[in-house]
């Protein structure tokens, strides 16, 4: 259900983008939606929260921390992370990912949840 609301959804943007060509491009937070939110989004179900928890970051959903360089960020993007993917400049330009770091930068953190049960948990 939710697959085919986010595909239809999709389709909707897709045809809103053909009827008006000099449509703004995406902002950084769109393309943190589009391209990152969902590995790195708060919560349960996302991978990247899920190890950048394990590895003890004091975010560990991306969005909202500060103690990130934008040369690191970039890096990674371009180069992928063990599990993450990399990002070819015909995907994302440097100017999208340096807005995106904007975004992740300025953005509040999310009220913790953690990804990973406590121990002991039911
Ligand atoms: C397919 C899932 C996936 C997508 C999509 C993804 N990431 Fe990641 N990302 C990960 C995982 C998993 C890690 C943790 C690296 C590891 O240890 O494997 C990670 C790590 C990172 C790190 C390192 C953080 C640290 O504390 O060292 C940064 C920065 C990052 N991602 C940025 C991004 C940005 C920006 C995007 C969108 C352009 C993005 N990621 C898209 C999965 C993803």
């Amino acid at each position: 259900m939710m697959k085919k609301l986010a595909v239809l959804s999709l389709v909707a943007v897709l045809g809103a983008c053909s009827k008006a060509p000099n449509a703004e491009k995406p902002d950084g937070a769109e393309n943190y939606a589009l391209n990152c939110a969902g590995c790195h989004n708060p919560g349960p179900g996302h991978p990247g929260t899920m190890l950048l928890e394990q590895l003890e970051r004091p975010v560990p959903a991306l969005i909202g921390r500060k103690d990130l360089e934008l040369d690191y960020l970039k890096s990674v993007v371009r180069q992928g992370l063990i599990e993450m993917p990399p990002f070819r400049p015909t995907e994302l330009s440097d100017d999208e990912i340096a807005e995106i770091y904007a975004y992740i930068k300025d953005a509040k953190p999310p009220a913790q949840t953690p990804a990973i049960p406590a121990k002991g948990a039911p």
